[in-house]
């Protein structure tokens, strides 16, 4: 009997990373409604893959952590909406495998969107360089550049303005996963609210210290260094997370923030032992949904 030949359906996956802001300082409400940041990030080793395949028409499919919070309608997926930018027909199945946290202050959504921008360009042919994907990145999220970049970087303007931080060495952290996401914009209002009755924090300093414990790899001094403008938001939404922090610091961590405007909550810690001791004992307090372990500086999206 005769196969019926099949047109061959081609693939491509681009994969990206997690961020922890290791100093996030929260500015002005700007008149578009964005805050002025300044901010270091750094990439670190949790990921999420994206895969475009040829279809008939464009689709959405997320699975793995909390796929179910993850919106699958084109027009509110962060990914769709980010191959629609490459190609405004595109006829793909965008298929999400999520081990981000979503709603977690860890640009889980934004690193779906670069990766689905570098994906979607190469399968495409677009014929995009970097320039390219960081002007598309930018209009479709703050932190979607830093997605696209990776490694360690000072954000400016809403954060999407980048320049490439020198970082030497490799920091070990654990992150703690909250039983319930949080909201970005519900936080920095709630910054501002805190601000209005003057028991916010003021904008924070420049990094420049930190800057230069990066460039040292003195992670003792980035663990002091450590700072987030949100953290006291994102607590007074989410009371439990100072328990986190105290459990994290309890078990051995040299500091803890909450990453970006959280829940998530990630502890610096001395070398790789020490992470894979913290994560345990975090994971036996009982005070996260999960506990992981990760490291940083690790690259931007790239294919995979
Ligand atoms: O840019 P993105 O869509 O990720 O931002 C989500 C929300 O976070 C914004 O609508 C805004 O409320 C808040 N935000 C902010 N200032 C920034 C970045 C984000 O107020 N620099």
């Amino acid at each position: 009997m005769a196969l019926t030949p099949r047109a061959q359906v081609r693939s491509t996956t681009a994969r990206a990373a997690a961020k922890i802001n290791l100093h996030l300082g929260v500015g002005e409400l700007r008149d578009d409604g964005y805050h002025e940041l300044t901010t270091v990030f750094q990439a670190v080793s949790l990921f999420d893959d994206v895969t475009v395949t040829d279809a008939d028409a464009l689709s959405v499919l997320t699975t793995g952590e909390s796929a179910d919070q993850v919106p699958d309608d084109p027009e509110q997926n962060l990914a769709a909406r980010a191959v629609l930018r490459v190609d405004p027909d595109a006829r793909l199945a965008i298929e999400i495998v999520k081990t981000i946290p979503v709603a977690g202050g860890m640009a889980g959504g934004s690193a779906d969107a670069a990766a689905a921008l570098v994906a979607a360009a190469v399968h495409v042919g677009a014929g995009w360089g970097r320039a390219d994907l960081l002007a598309a990145a930018a209009e479709l999220g703050s932190d979607v550049p830093f997605s696209v970049h990776g490694g360690t970087a000072l954000g400016t303007g809403r954060g999407e303005e980048l320049s490439p931080v020198l970082s030497r060495g490799e920091f070990h952290w654990v992150v703690a996963i909250a039983k319930t996401g949080l909201s970005t914009p519900a936080v920095f209002a709630e910054l501002d609210r805190l601000r209005a009755k003057e028991s916010g924090p003021v904008p924070a300093a420049s990094p420049d210290a930190l800057l230069r414990a990066l460039a040292a790899g003195d992670v003792e001094e980035v663990a002091r260094l450590l700072h987030n403008d949100l953290q006291p938001a994102a607590i007074s939404l989410q009371p439990l997370l100072r328990r986190t922090l105290r459990a994290g610091t309890d078990a051995g961590a040299l500091a803890g923030i909450v990453s970006g405007s959280g829940p998530t909550c990630a502890f610096l810690c001395a070398d790789g032992e020490a992470a894979v001791r913290v994560a345990a004992e975090l994971a036996a307090a009982g005070v996260a949904k999960s506990v992981r372990t990760a490291n940083g500086p690790v690259p931007g999206a790239r294919l995979v």
